[in-house]
């Protein structure tokens, strides 16, 4: 069953004389993992804050579980493309906004909730930290740990582990695949690292022309659960270079 549901959505920004967003359909299943790759510039952080609300479509819809987000709250939780933890709240009150925000739970029971969701993502005993007290990766585990306290079902995480370093980045991604398993969230995870997108995702989402009228679904030949020795077989390798030539296409007809 379809989780999410885009039906002709276009979306054109003040400043331009365009719909950088040109009657998109697709949808996304129950449970899925998808991976969204183009090139920079072409829409896909835009996409996100549609879903999400930020922006509101200049034509179509977009349904969660069948209804339209006009209707609905609380239906997704968001990673921005930075990480976006306030620096002036410790890393406890930084995870615990979504539950400020949703109301009714007492300063003990929040208090509860968020060590329990630090400790999910190997944070335990750094709720009274400042944000700038914590590495790279562990900035990116706190925001997701946020993002997980929305409840929600769908996770768009834009970019989640861009900014961090090979090592760190491949065991947040393993973290990453964990989390997922174990909590059956939906997922849809942008990119710009094709190695990345084939590791974690079912399929791909591929933008292959601007502006976005279409996404391209690309099959991941690989189940669950993955491991790193799955990149090297060579479907798997043909594939990363498949996708590695849809973007270079893509830049080429810029
Ligand atoms: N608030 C805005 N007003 C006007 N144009 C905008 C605004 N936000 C984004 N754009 C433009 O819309 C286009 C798409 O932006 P978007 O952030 O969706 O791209 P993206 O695919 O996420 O790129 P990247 O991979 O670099 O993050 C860009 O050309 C950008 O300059
Ligand atoms: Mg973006």
């Amino acid at each position: 069953m379809s989780l999410l549901e885009f039906e002709n959505v276009s979306y054109m920004y003040e400043a331009d004389d365009y719909d950088i967003i040109d009657g998109l359909s697709f949808s996304v299943e129950k449970g899925s993992f998808h991976s969204i790759i183009g090139i920079s510039g072409c829409g896909k952080s835009t996409i996100f804050k549609m879903i999400n609300g930020l922006l509101v479509p200049k034509a179509g819809t977009i349904k969660v579980d069948g209804v339209s987000i006009e209707n609905r709250k609380d239906y997704c939780g968001y990673m921005p493309q930075k990480d976006m933890l306030f620096p002036w709240r410790t890393v406890g009150q930084n995870v615990a906004l979504p539950l400020e925000i949703k109301g009714g739970y007492s300063k003990k029971d929040r208090r509860e909730i968020v060590e329990n969701a630090l400790s999910d993502v190997g944070l335990s005993g750094c709720a009274d930290k400042m944000p700038d007290e914590l590495s790279g990766g562990m900035r990116q585990r706190a925001a997701f740990a946020r993002t997980m306290l929305t409840g929600s079902d769908l996770l768009l995480l834009d970019e989640p582990f861009s900014a961090l370093d090979f090592l760190t980045r491949i065991s947040m991604q393993e973290w990453l695949l964990e989390q997922w398993e174990k909590h059956k969230k939906t997922i849809l995870f942008i990119t710009h690292d094709v190695e990345e997108a084939v590791f974690l995702s079912g399929s791909v989402l591929a933008v292959t022309e601007t502006p976005i009228k279409s996404l391209a679904e690309i099959k991941v030949p690989a189940g669950y659960p993955r491991t790193r020795e799955c990149l090297t077989h060579s479907d798997m390798t043909s594939l990363r270079e498949e996708l590695i030539e849809v973007l270079r296409r893509q830049v080429k007809a810029e």
